[in-house]
């Protein structure tokens, strides 16, 4: 691949999904877009930028997005999130939305499923106290390919290995071949859609709770505060904001500010339990250094 044909798909990508590729990701490209030319019958990456350059077509544009998107996830990931949304999130919800009886979570970039699933379990665990509540779980992403896969809800052994604790695995899944496939219940309780970060959210709503874990990281320091704005815009005045356990709001945006109480937790900056941003400038203007490092996958 010549330079010039990187870095057309490396500014494609950060156009088209946020993407941000540094130089020596030159293989990586090379490797999961020769996959897709193979799959495509497209001779070759000269090949695939030529008719990219020329045919302005969004399709295999998209098809570029999916291949060079990470979907590395399991259930459960990290647990101190969800052990968190279950002593901490959730009471404080279920005392603030008493009168509407309603809670409304967004997975931001939920991936195959897992992370949303794993919210699901939690609050079927919980039905008893939750009878009479309208909960809507929504999980988004970019690939409309991981969204399929996640409405199957079908996973296989090494994917139920990681995370899920065995007593969770027996309850709510059904052994079929050597998969496992998530009940119905579990399944009906999640609505999928795709969703790119990059585009406007209004249609979405409002939420009590948003998850955007694991995807920030791929995305440079403008692009993360431009995303973290919008999903702010999406949060109720106390909502929940959590990111992923390499993720911080430190040093990129003074929208989403961390919970005075609880590490790992984020408000909106208007929310009286959220401290008071004071990161020596604004989002809209980070650091040169932290501009140009970008982010890595
Ligand atoms: C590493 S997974 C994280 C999944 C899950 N949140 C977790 O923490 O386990 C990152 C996901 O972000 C999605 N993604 C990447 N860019 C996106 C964008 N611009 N908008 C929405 N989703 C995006 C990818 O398709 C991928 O499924």
């Amino acid at each position: 691949m010549t330079q010039a044909d990187f870095d057309f798909l490396r500014s494609l990508l950060h156009l088209r999904s946020g993407l941000s590729l540094s130089l020596e990701k030159r293989y990586l490209v090379e490797s999961r877009l020769g996959i897709l030319c193979r799959r495509r019958g497209i001779s070759g990456l000269d090949a695939l930028v030529r008719r990219l350059r020329l045919d302005n077509d969004r399709e295999l544009e998209a098809a570029v997005v999916e291949a060079m998107t990470t979907n590395e996830t399991l259930f459960f990931r990290d647990r101190m999130p969800f052990d968190m949304f279950r002593e901490v999130i959730l009471p404080e919800k279920l005392l603030a939305n008493a009168a509407k009886r309603s809670l409304r979570i967004w997975c931001a970039a939920v991936s195959s499923g897992q992370e949303a699933y794993s919210l699901a379990m939690i609050l079927d665990e919980m039905a008893p106290r939750l009878a009479g509540w309208r909960i809507e779980i929504i999980g988004t992403d970019i690939s409309a390919e991981i969204i399929d896969r996640a409405r199957v809800g079908l996973y296989s052994q090494f994917e139920v290995q990681r995370g899920l604790p065995i007593q969770l695995l027996l309850k709510y899944f059904r052994q079929e071949g050597d998969k496992w496939r998530l009940t119905e219940r579990i399944r009906d309780m999640v609505e999928l859609k795709t969703h790119n970060l990059l585009e406007p959210n209004e249609h979405l709503g409002q939420f009590d709770v948003i998850f955007c874990r694991n995807v920030l990281i791929y995305f440079d320091v403008p692009t993360k505060a431009r995303v973290m704005a919008a999903l702010a815009q999406r949060l109720t005045q106390d909502g929940a904001f959590v990111l992923g356990a390499a993720e911080t709001v430190i040093g990129i945006t003074t929208t989403i500010v961390p919970d005075k109480q609880h590490r790992g937790l984020y408000r909106d900056s208007r929310s009286s339990r959220g401290q008071a941003p004071n990161l020596g400038f604004a989002f809209d203007r980070p650091p040169r250094s932290l501009v140009e490092s970008g982010s890595h996958i």
